[in-house]
């Protein structure tokens, strides 16, 4: 099959190679992909957010599956306008999206389908702010009420930066906070039917230790040796069957990648958020794991076909991923320095470039590399995953040195 990929950052590299993998996929292209990306596809040139031109590229290019990897993609309607022209499109469409466009959307579905969330006031102004900091008391958790790119949210103890963080945002969801580790969980779904890929976790602070500003995540590891057994069953049970039944009942069924962030409390699993689409840098150790071809698989969704599909297989062992990130990030990350060392496997490019006059490898972004490695057991997949790290070469840069540390060091408990 003939497959166009939209998105351009490390998570579409790993989906790059991912659909490449598999053998039923004779040609790739990518709008706007990335040097890394390049390397395994046809790199096309339209604007990624612009639904009528990605598709006429769909059928300029005879594709038989559009994978729309970004959500700002997914909530302009880039997966309605290729599927308006009889194109299979992975992804949810506009309506659907708004899962993750809007976190009042989102409470308003899961109070709807008896979802377990953190609960929650919507606040527009100071007065409605300040009753909902009193109610939850600190630590408080503030969250723009738009997309973000996984940075709109300031939990903090000081109620003057929560403050600040509803004043500047205008329209929050102030909420509960919630305690225990956090999970991620990837469902494939064509809507009624869903199919959890490997749960895995993800670290957004941008220091060791969970320290320092929220990031788009810094790496990640899969599978997660400390969740306890039926974990995944229950979150299916409980949480994506009903959320999907209710986006059904509304007429907008929900068919793509639908993203479980989860906090597992002391009262069993509660949703932190959805999302519309493939977690970035998740996807980069889970698809590591997956032996399932992985066009076949998204193409069964894409077409309402997943009940036939074959039940997953994953390698044994597990993944790591650490994210390799620009001077200054995220605050102010500094670009344009030149990348030595990103050829080894496993390494995929996030936010890299080529420069024109000698096709040197420049640093493009916040998040530049990720480093992803498989092995045995999860110590073995760390220790690969950093010594792939020690090889890259990018003035200025930094990465946690503790991504699946605690998990290693069977460190991590869930409140009793
Ligand atoms: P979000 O963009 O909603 O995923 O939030 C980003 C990060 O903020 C999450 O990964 C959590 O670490 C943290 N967070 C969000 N909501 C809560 C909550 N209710 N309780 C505790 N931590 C939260
Ligand atoms: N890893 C978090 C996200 O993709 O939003």
């Amino acid at each position: 099959m003939r497959v166009l990929l939209i998105g351009g950052g490390g998570r579409e590299h790993a989906l790059a190679l991912g659909l490449v993998a598999d053998p039923s996929v004779e040609a790739l292209f990518a709008v706007p992909g990335n040097p890394g990306v390049g390397e395994v596809a046809v790199l096309r040139d339209v604007v990624p957010t612009d639904p009528a031109a990605v598709a006429a590229l769909a059928v300029e290019c005879g594709a038989d599956l559009v994978v729309v990897g970004p959500e700002a993609p997914l909530v302009a309607g880039v997966a309605d306008a290729v599927r308006a022209k009889g194109i299979p499109a992975f992804g949810p469409s506009a309506a659907a999206a708004h899962l993750e466009g809007s976190k009042a959307f989102a409470k308003d579905v899961m109070t709807a389908a008896g979802v377990p969330t953190a609960r929650a006031y919507s606040c527009a102004d100071a007065e409605s702010v300040g009753r909902a900091l009193d109610d939850f008391g600190a630590p408080y958790v503030v969250k723009n009420d738009g997309l973000a790119a996984g940075k709109g949210v300031v939990v903090t103890e000081d109620r003057r930066v929560a403050e600040e963080h509803a004043r500047a945002c205008g329209q929050v969801v102030i909420e509960e906070y919630l305690a225990g580790p956090e999970v991620s969980l990837f469902v494939v779904t064509d809507g009624e039917t869903a199919v959890p890929l490997l749960p895995a976790q993800d670290f957004k602070r941008v220091g060791d230790d969970d320290t320092g500003p929220n990031t788009g995540g810094m790496g990640a590891y899969a599978p997660l040796p400390w969740a306890p057994p039926g974990l995944v069953d229950e979150v299916m049970r409980d949480i994506a069957h009903p959320t999907l039944a209710e986006l059904r009942r509304r007429g907008t069924p929900f068919a793509g990648l639908l993203y479980v962030g989860l906090a597992i409390t002391a009262a069993g699993p509660r949703v932190i958020e959805f999302n519309a689409r493939f977690g970035d840098p998740e996807t980069q150790a889970v698809l590591a794991l997956l032996e399932t071809p992985l066009a076949g698989l998204l193409h069964a969704a894409a077409t309402g076909d997943l009940a036939a599909h074959p039940p997953l297989r994953w390698r044994a062992g597990a993944a790591v991923t650490v994210v390799v990130a620009a001077e200054g990030y995220p605050a102010k990350p500094r670009t344009g320095d030149v990348i030595h060392g990103a050829e080894a496997s496993g390494i995929v490019h996030a936010g890299t470039v080529r420069r024109a006059a000698d096709g040197a490898l420049l640093s493009a972004g916040g998040r530049v590399l990720c480093c992803t490695a498989t092995g045995s057991d999860l110590a073995a997949a760390r220790d690969a995953a950093y010594e792939s790290v020690r090889g890259v070469e990018l003035a200025g840069s930094h990465h946690r040195s503790d991504i699946a540390a605690a998990a290693v060091a069977g460190r991590i408990t869930i409140p009793g």
